[in-house]
């Protein structure tokens, strides 16, 4: 099964609504080839919208993306002036006109009237257009800030002082102190992974820019948590953990505005970014004291379990398992994270994406085993039950894992109001509540700590 089969043809549509934009340019309104292709863009995503409740086409850095997932296509907006469409169900033909002759008509400035309250204004409900453009002159991009804002578990905040040591002595002199990093896969599997506080800061939704240090050190957890879960061995768990740990290093011989660059890269730019695998992994060979896999891991977590993606070491080479293990966790990290071009994605919908790409692009019974570890809403996440209830998960239930055992809280999330079990029924074997989704609060994550149980 092909990527397209899975998600859709966002090329397609893409590509008819281009021409769409430049017929509409050219010929009347009611030209019969102006209305022949709105009929096939209205086509093209009527059918998309059937899969899901809204068609999100961005073109990111030359790569285009189907709501958040990397599908084929040539990666660019055949001159349309925006990187990204998106439609929501509910769009109408008259949407799709009204947008197609705006965008024929108007020249996008940044500094103008924002483009989505234009829309508004003639109607347009449904579409909302956007252009990942350098950073002073984003038009929907949000700055994030560089670390957790809120205090952190005191063991994770330790481990993250020890990861950014060491990234920076490697950026700095090309150095890496083994025994920090020794140091730092012990702090993660007895300290870090024991900790609820910690789990919950990793798990849940990040709403900061998360830096390469952060990055490797929340994939090491969480691919410990896959491993502990397949019941890998005392022998292997460290083995994976230094390996997550370590596979994004190739990253620091990458210019740091290009690995933060909140825009998109063109092919030159790309092409760098897409070295750091084999960079990182001729770096780690050669350190003495690193366990053969390290370097391994780090060629191979961005290959694909049906053998492709980069590097290319020949079609068909399927990775070590422990690379498909960091593979799983590096990207549910980082779409759980925030980057100035996407907000950060909540646990639920993140496990829906490592779903759908499972098969393809990653090992399915990973994909299942994560799952079931961490849960559609893991413990720390900010919810909504049925009832309208804003609460805290503090318990995952295992043989019920939607139906958590929450903390209900109030308005602000400062105030405990008492832990009610979801997974409690009536007498009619009814649920008493559901989660209905997970709340993003606009103001940055809540500090959750103090509604944890300790470990
Ligand atoms: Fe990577
Ligand atoms: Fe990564």
């Amino acid at each position: 099964m092909t990527t397209r089969e899975i998600t859709g043809d966002p090329d397609r549509i893409l590509k008819s609504f281009a021409a769409l934009v430049t017929l509409t340019g050219i010929y009347p309104a009611g030209h019969p080839l102006v209305a022949e292709k709105l009929r096939e863009v209205d086509e093209a995503v009527q059918h998309q919208l059937k899969s899901a409740d809204a068609a999100r086409i961005d073109v990111i850095r030359g790569v285009v993306h189907l709501n958040g997932i990397v599908c084929e296509g040539r990666g660019d907006t055949y001159g349309l002036p925006v990187d990204s469409l998106h439609f929501e169900t509910g769009v109408t033909t008259a949407e799709i006109a009204t947008v197609a002759s705006f965008l024929s008509r108007t020249k996008l400035v940044p500094g103008g009237e924002p483009v989505q309250q234009q829309l508004s204004r003639a109607g347009v409900q449904h579409i909302s257009l956007g252009r990942l453009v350098p950073l002073d002159t984003r038009w929907r991009t949000r700055q994030w800030p560089d670390r957790p804002q809120h205090a952190l578990d005191p063991d994770y905040e330790e481990s993250l002082s020890l990861a950014q040591q060491a990234f920076d002595r490697l950026s700095d002199d090309r150095t890496l102190d083994i025994r920090a990093v020794g140091d730092l896969v012990r702090l993660l599997m007895f300290r870090v992974v024991a900790s609820n506080a910690a789990l919950a800061q990793i798990l849940t939704v990040k709403q900061y820019e998360n830096l390469t240090y952060i990055h490797s050190v929340n994939v090491a957890v969480l691919s410990l948590l896959i491993g502990r879960q397949l019941g890998l061995d005392d022998e292997t768990l460290p083995v994976l953990v230094e390996a997550a740990v370590l596979h994004d290093v190739g990253k620091t011989r990458i210019p740091l505005e290009l690995v933060k660059k909140p825009g998109a890269l063109d092919k030159r730019e790309r092409k760098m970014m897409e070295a750091h695998p084999v960079l990182g992994a001729e770096m780690l060979m050669q350190v003495d004291g690193l366990r053969p896999a390290t370097a391994l891991v780090a060629l191979e977590h961005h290959r694909t379990v049906l053998g492709s993606g980069y590097p290319d070491i020949g079609d068909g080479v399927v990775p070590h398992v422990l690379s498909q293990i960091v593979s799983v966790a590096d990207i549910y990290e980082a779409v759980t994270g925030a980057r100035s071009y996407q907000a950060p994605t909540p646990p639920d919908r993140a496990c829906l994406l490592l779903a759908r790409l499972a098969g393809t692009k990653l090992n399915s019974s990973l994909v299942k085993a994560f799952v079931n570890a961490i849960t559609f809403f893991p413990v720390g996440s900010l919810v909504r039950t049925s009832r309208g209830e804003l609460a805290i998960v503090v318990r995952t239930t295992p043989h019920d894992p939607l139906h958590p055992v929450v903390q209900l809280v109030d308005d602000n999330v400062r105030t405990a109001l008492g832990e009610v079990d979801t997974s409690a029924r009536d007498a009619d074997g009814a649920y008493d509540r559901h989660i209905v989704e997970t709340v993003v609060p606009a103001g940055g994550a809540p500090d959750v700590r103090r509604f944890l149980p300790a470990a």
